[in-house]
């Protein structure tokens, strides 16, 4: 089996965000010390992934480009693909459709935010899954502003349903999705949904009604970290440079998780951080690759 491809889809144009976002995709701006993208990605390598799809508005893509080029610096594989409209997010399969080709794939949401210990774990067990869909669960006190999930005794999924007036419970379904191949027939022949998008959660719920889809509840040790409001986006700011001041450890360095993936050696690394080490983030890359983080 071809070895799984993961998209990250980082479009749209977060008018809930203006005039913050007027001049610059949400995703390029900055939480704390790293631009946002930088999260998403980040759990993409974890799981494994070097094989790496950005989709963005037409607008919005060239600074994504000049943001990461080509990935071969960090020993991955960056590509680029437009969505000339916000089509739905389930538009990621069709737009992304050469570069899947016949393997599995992993979407995750340009805005997604997930951290937590024994994450990479999961990850690397739902990329390793021969079948099927593995979704993330979040309990959240606003279930009814997302996808949520209705799940039996024993989590097992019975349906999700998309932003419910009355959810049947409080289990968000994150931004982050692993996929079998079938996706990208499941979204060709997907229908619009009334809001005029082609839904994730009507494919998700076509896992669902095989029998195939997994469901991991992210327990209270985990943080979904939301930023759809400039409230919340500076809470997320913050919340990322309290654990590093605190830890003396970073969140989603993605040279630092390419060097820990054995994507890049302590030479590589060193040379990245070499580039920036005027800042923290440069001189922690070099303390990494010293061995000394
Ligand atoms: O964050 C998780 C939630 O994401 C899930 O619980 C929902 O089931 C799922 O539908 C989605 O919720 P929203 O509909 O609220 O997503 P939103 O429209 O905010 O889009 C999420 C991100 O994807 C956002 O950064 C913009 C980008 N996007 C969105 C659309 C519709 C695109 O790049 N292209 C699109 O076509």
């Amino acid at each position: 089996m071809t070895s799984m491809r993961g998209i990250v889809l980082a479009g749209g144009t977060a008018t809930r965000l203006y005039p913050a976002t007027l001049g610059i995709s949400k995703q390029l701006l900055p939480i704390y010390n790293k631009p946002m993208v930088y999260y998403p990605i980040s759990l993409l390598m974890l799981a494994g992934i070097r094989d790496i799809l950005i989709i963005s508005t037409p607008h919005d893509l060239p600074g994504f480009r000049r943001l990461l080029g080509d990935g071969s610096a960090m020993g991955v594989r960056f590509q680029y693909a437009e969505q000339p409209r916000p089509g739905g997010l389930a538009e990621a399969f069709i737009v992304g459709r050469d570069f899947i080709g016949d393997a599995p794939v992993c979407l995750v949401l340009g805005d997604n935010i997930l951290h937590g210990a024994g994450l990479a774990e999961l990850l690397q067990q739902a990329a390793a899954e021969p079948s099927g869909c593995t979704l993330f669960g979040y309990r959240v006190t606003t279930p009814e502003r997302y996808g949520v999930a209705e799940l039996d005794a024993h989590n097992k999924v019975l349906s999700i349903e998309e932003k419910p007036a009355h959810p049947k419970s409080n289990i968000a379904v994150t931004g982050l999705y692993f996929y079998d191949n079938r996706v990208v027939e499941m979204a060709r022949t997907l229908a619009p949904s009334p809001r005029g998008e082609l839904e994730i959660t009507d494919i998700n719920n076509l896992y669902v009604k095989d029998g195939s889809a997994r469901l991991a509840v992210l327990g209270r040790g985990y943080a979904w970290l939301d930023t759809g409001t400039h409230d919340s986006f500076l809470d997320a700011a913050n919340f990322v440079q309290v654990l590093e001041r605190r830890q003396g450890v970073y969140l989603a360095a993605l040279e630092e998780i390419a060097f820990r993936m054995g994507f890049i050696n302590a030479a590589q690394l060193a040379m990245l951080g070499d580039a920036m080490k005027q800042t923290d983030y440069g001189r922690y890359l070099l303390a990494v690759a010293r061995g000394e983080a």
